[in-house]
């Protein structure tokens, strides 16, 4: 029989691997990779990169909280009941969301600004904001999986 809660930890659990491992392959693997490319090339190639990855992160950022606030509820009848670490993943969800938000509309937005009119140091510095904000969502992002998965054992 179709379980609700059980379907909305699995889009939960999905959404959040695909975050973080997305993030993951991105700085640990495709970045170090693109490192011998000329800068225009690197900073198009980017460009394309995070059209596409961010455009997922935003259905995951409103994906993420509507599912972890509805397992709240229907599991845990409200954030009074919940064990610490269901605070900690709500908190630092959170501030993963906002970071994110900042990443879009400030570096990412002057970054595109920049490719577009073939302004190759502008872009890179603006790709430069944007990796020390994905590699401290990355450590965020890793921090609470570890957290998550392991919180009912020690919560
Ligand atoms: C934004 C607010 C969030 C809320 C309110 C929330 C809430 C929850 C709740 C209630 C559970 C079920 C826990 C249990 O029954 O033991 C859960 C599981 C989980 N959450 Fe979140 N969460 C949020 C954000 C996040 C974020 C940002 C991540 C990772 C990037 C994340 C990763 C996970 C994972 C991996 C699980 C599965 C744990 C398991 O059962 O093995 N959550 N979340």
């Amino acid at each position: 029989m179709f379980n609700l809660l059980a379907f909305t930890i699995a889009i939960h659990g999905l959404s959040a691997a695909i975050w973080v491992g997305g993030m993951f392959f991105a700085y640990i693997c495709l970045r170090p990779s693109l490192g011998s490319l000329e800068p225009p090339r690197r900073l198009q190639l980017w460009g394309q990169v995070f059209r596409r990855f961010f455009a997922w992160v935003w259905v995951i950022a409103a994906v993420l909280p509507l599912s972890g606030n509805f397992l709240v509820v229907g599991i845990y009848g409200g954030f009074a009941n919940v064990a610490l670490y269901i605070h900690i993943m709500n908190g630092v969800g959170w501030i993963m969301i906002v970071l994110f938000a900042v990443l879009y509309f400030i570096p990412y937005r002057r970054f595109k600004i920049a490719v577009g009119s073939q302004d190759w140091p502008t872009a890179a510095k603006y790709l430069n904001t944007i990796r020390q904000i994905v590699a401290t969502n990355l450590a965020l992002g890793l921090i609470v999986i570890g957290i998550a998965a392991s919180g009912r054992y020690w919560g």
